[in-house]
C-alpha cells in the first residue's frame, strides 16, 4: 500500500521543478500538498496579460515544471502517477501527482535529472559546427516519448522561410506597447529572484540577424561575432491544442531541453511565431504537419553561460498547517 507524499518529499522535488523555463522567467507555478498528492497549479498572480493572454505560456511552463517534478520523484524512488487537469471546476490546477509503486529510476531518468541544474537558455551565437545526426535523433525521440513531435527545419530555403514568419511575428508583437512594456518590466539589471537578467539576454540584435531575438536589454555585439549562419531550428508540436495538450507540450519541451543539455548542446527558445495566431498557422502549414506548433528552439554548440535565478522554493509551496 502506497502512502501519500510528505512535505519534505514535495519540497525536495519542487526545488528541481522551479528550475523549469518560463516566459520572461515569471515562474508562474504553485505546488500544493493535498491529501498526500501534489497539485501543480498556474499562479494567477504571475500571468502576463499582454504577452500571454490565453495562458498558453503559463501552461507550457507548468508542463515543464511538471516534467522536472516527475523526474525528481522518480529519481528519489517515489515515482508519480499523473492526472492532467484533475478538477474541471478549477482549471488553474494543471496536474495532480499521486505516488505510484516505488521502483528504481531508469538510466534515462537519472541522466535527464542530472541535466536539470545545468540547463539554461543560451541566447548568444553558437559555434558553426552542425548538430550530429545521433543527437538530432535523440531530440526527436525525447519529444515522441512525451506524445509530441519535433520537426527539424532543414536546408537554407526552409530556414529562410521560417525566419520570415518569425520576423513578421516579432514585428507584430513589437508594435504593441503593452507587450513591449510588459517585457521591459521583466528585464533585471540588478540581482533578482525572477525576471530575465540583462546579462542572460544575449547580445543586442543587429540588422543582419536571420532570427529575431526577443530584446532583453543585451550587451552590444563584439565586431565579427555574428550568429551561426545555418542555425538548427526545431519546432515542437502537439496533436491537439487544448489546455491539457499545452501541459503535455510543456513536458515534451522539457524532455527535449534536458536531452539537449545531456548531449552537450545549447538551446534558446523563440516563441514569437507561436504567440501570433497568423504566424502560428503559417508555421503549421509550412511544416505540413497535423497538430499545433507549441515552441521553436534554436539548437547548437554554445559558449559557456550561466543559469538564471529562481525564487526560494518555500515561496511557491502550499503545505497543510502542522498542528
Ligand atoms: C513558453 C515560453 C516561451 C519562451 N519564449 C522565449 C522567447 O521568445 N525568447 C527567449 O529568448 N526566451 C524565451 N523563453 C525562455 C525564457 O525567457 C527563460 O526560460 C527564462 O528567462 C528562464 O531562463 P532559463 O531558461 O535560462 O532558465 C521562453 C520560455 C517559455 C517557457
Amino acid at each position: 500500500m502506497t502512502t501519500g507524499y510528505t512535505a519534505a518529499q514535495l519540497r525536495a522535488a519542487a526545488a528541481d521543478a522551479v528550475r523549469a523555463p518560463s516566459l520572461h522567467n515569471t515562474q508562474p507555478w504553485r505546488f500544493r500538498l493535498v491529501d498526500g498528492g501534489i497539485d501543480l497549479a498556474v499562479d494567477p498572480l504571475r500571468r502576463l496579460p499582454a504577452t500571454d493572454p490565453s495562458g498558453w505560456g503559463a501552461r507550457i511552463a507548468c508542463g515543464a515544471a511538471l516534467f522536472h517534478l516527475r523526474l525528481a520523484l522518480a529519481v528519489a524512488g517515489t515515482p508519480a502517477t499523473v492526472r492532467l487537469r484533475p478538477y474541471p471546476g478549477d482549471p488553474d490546477v494543471v496536474a495532480r501527482l499521486v505516488p505510484d509503486v516505488p521502483r528504481r529510476p531508469t538510466p534515462t531518468e537519472q541522466s535527464l535529472h542530472g541535466a536539470v541544474a545545468r540547463r539554461f537558455s543560451n541566447r548568444a551565437p553558437f559555434w558553426p559546427d552542425p548538430v550530429p545526426a545521433d543527437a538530432r535523433w535523440r531530440l526527436g525521440e525525447a519529444a515522441r516519448a512525451e506524445q509530441c513531435w519535433l520537426e527539424l527545419v532543414i536546408g537554407a530555403s526552409a530556414v529562410n522561410a521560417f525566419a520570415e514568419i518569425a520576423r513578421s511575428a516579432h514585428r507584430v508583437l513589437e508594435r504593441d506597447p503593452a507587450y513591449v512594456s510588459e517585457r521591459t518590466r521583466w528585464i533585471r539589471s540588478e540581482p533578482s529572484p525572477d525576471g530575465v537578467p540583462a546579462a542572460a539576454g544575449g547580445p543586442r540584435s543587429e540588422p543582419q540577424d536571420l532570427l529575431p531575438q526577443r530584446g532583453f536589454g543585451g550587451r552590444d555585439r563584439a565586431p565579427g561575432r555574428d550568429y551561426e549562419p545555418e542555425p538548427l531550428v526545431a519546432v515542437l508540436g502537439s496533436t491537439g491544442n487544448t489546455a491539457a495538450d499545452q501541459v503535455v507540450a510543456g513536458q515534451a519541451l522539457q524532455r527535449v531541453l534536458l536531452t539537449a543539455t545531456d548531449a552537450g548542446l545549447a538551446v534558446s527558445m523563440l516563441s514569437q511565431p507561436i504567440e501570433v495566431p497568423g504566424a502560428r498557422e503559417a508555421l503549421r502549414l509550412s511544416l505540413g504537419r497535423f497538430g499545433t506548433p507549441q515552441m521553436v528552439m534554436r539548437i547548437g554548440f554554445g559558449q559557456p553561460g550561466r543559469t538564471t535565478p529562481r525564487r526560494p522554493v518555500d515561496e511557491v509551496l502550499d503545505l497543510p498547517a502542522v498542528r
